[in-house]
């Protein structure tokens, strides 16, 4: 059975732009965890946000990762804060190899300066609140990641490179 190929990382690290390209480049169907809850809960992510708060859409994410576990060669592109949580980590690497799409602060800002989709970013010190969370969430996105990639590279280097390391190890 092929593995899942599964996309990790800060909001802005370019998941859903490399998963859309590998899944072209691949032939294999592409899953954006977000879109998929968007489409379940037939809500945009900040009107979940701000309808039912942050624990809910968490619950959303734990939930889509149980059954996206179920799925075999595809493409999955996760939330910024959906490996954050181990027993989602474990769901995704049972059948999947997590890439780790590695930004700093700096792209994150310059990419997500004018965003209005990303509820926690939607603030006045912006800057504070990418570092600070970057902070926080790096060990555990690295405990995540089997492979880290340098995520700075336009998007089709930073696709080769997973397909590179994908035909190479898995
Ligand atoms: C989040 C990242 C977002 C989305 C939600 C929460 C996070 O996804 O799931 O706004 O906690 O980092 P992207 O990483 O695709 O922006």
């Amino acid at each position: 059975m092929k593995k899942n190929i599964v996309l990790c990382g800060f909001m802005g690290s370019g998941k859903s732009t490399v998963g859309r390209l590998l899944a072209e480049k691949m032939g294999r169907k592409l899953i954006d965890i977000d879109y998929y809850i968007v489409k379940k809960e037939k809500m945009s992510i900040p009107q979940i946000f701000e309808k039912y708060g942050e624990e809910y859409f968490r619950a959303c994410e734990t939930q889509a990762c149980k059954e996206l576990s179920q799925l075999s060669g595809c493409i999955i592109s996760t939330g910024g804060g959906t490996l954050l949580r181990e027993e989602n980590v474990i769901e995704m690497k049972s059948n999947g190899v997590v890439f780790l799409l590695d930004v700093n602060a700096d792209v994150v800002l310059s990419r997500l300066a004018n965003d209005k989709t990303r509820p926690l970013l939607q603030r006045e010190d912006k800057e504070t609140a990418v570092k600070t969370l970057m902070q926080q969430r790096s060990p555990l996105y690295n405990r995540a990641a089997d492979h880290i990639v340098n995520a700075e590279l336009p998007p089709w280097q930073v696709c080769n490179k997973i397909m590179e390391i994908y035909s190479s190890n898995c």
